[in-house]
């Protein structure tokens, strides 16, 4: 039996970690078995990854070292937790995949899509996601949340245009993939997002 792929997208400070856990808890509490993961990271080694990712003084990291940092981080995970999972029936929800890198890396570092599909396409092999949740804001008001909360890391310094061109791309891209991304309003309460998303998924796994 194969399980359930669902991840969640957004801007920086879209507000995807509070929606993960509701979620979780959620399907948990339905009797669903959920495994929790995060890009990039989500392994020892992915993790490790990371921390050259988001190091606040590699300003010089070039794009295309971080495009496949990127994809190296994410064919640890999908190999090590994501796809074992999935072939365990269970249900796997990831806290960013694959559209970050078509977002961040394709346009607002102006890599283009092919060549992030393309790289990324030996990163996850067949293993893409069944829906995406999108929490759309507007890339400003994302980093001023971040902002209260802690040390910006390494792209959340990049400038106000880099994040505007990040919302604006993943808007975009739910236009282009309308059967697998649901683009929801971040702006709204923290009960009306949840209850959008519980729609969502409700729906898909009705129909399994
Ligand atoms: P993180 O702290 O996980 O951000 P957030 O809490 O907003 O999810 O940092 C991940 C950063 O890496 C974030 O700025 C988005 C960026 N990113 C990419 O540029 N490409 C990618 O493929 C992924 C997965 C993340």
């Amino acid at each position: 039996m194969s399980g359930l792929f669902i991840t969640m997208e957004g801007a920086d400070g879209a507000g995807k970690s509070t929606q993960i856990e509701k979620l979780k808890d959620y399907l948990s509490n339905k009797g669903y078995d959920i495994i929790l993961c995060r890009e990039p990271g989500g392994t020892v080694i992915s993790e490790a990854i990371r921390t050259v990712i988001l190091n606040r003084e590699f300003t010089e990291m070039g794009n295309m070292t971080e495009l496949l940092l990127y994809a190296s981080a994410r064919a640890q995970l999908v190999e090590e937790v994501i796809r074992p999972a999935l072939e365990d029936g269970k249900i796997v929800i990831c806290d960013r995949f694959v559209d970050s890198s078509a977002v961040y890396q394709g346009v607002a570092r102006g890599m283009g899509s092919q060549l992030v599909y393309e790289v990324n396409r030996y990163a996850m092999g067949d293993t893409v996601p069944d829906i995406t949740i999108l929490l759309d804001i507007k890339g400003k008001e994302g980093i001023l949340r971040k902002k209260k909360q802690a040390q910006l890391d390494r792209m959340e310094m990049e400038s106000a245009a880099f994040h505007e061109k990040v919302s604006d791309g993943y808007r975009m891209l739910a236009k282009e993939h309308p059967e697998r991304i649901h683009m929801i309003d971040g702006t709204q309460t923290i009960e009306a997002i949840h209850s959008q998303i519980i729609e969502v998924v409700d729906a898909i796994l009705d129909t399994e």
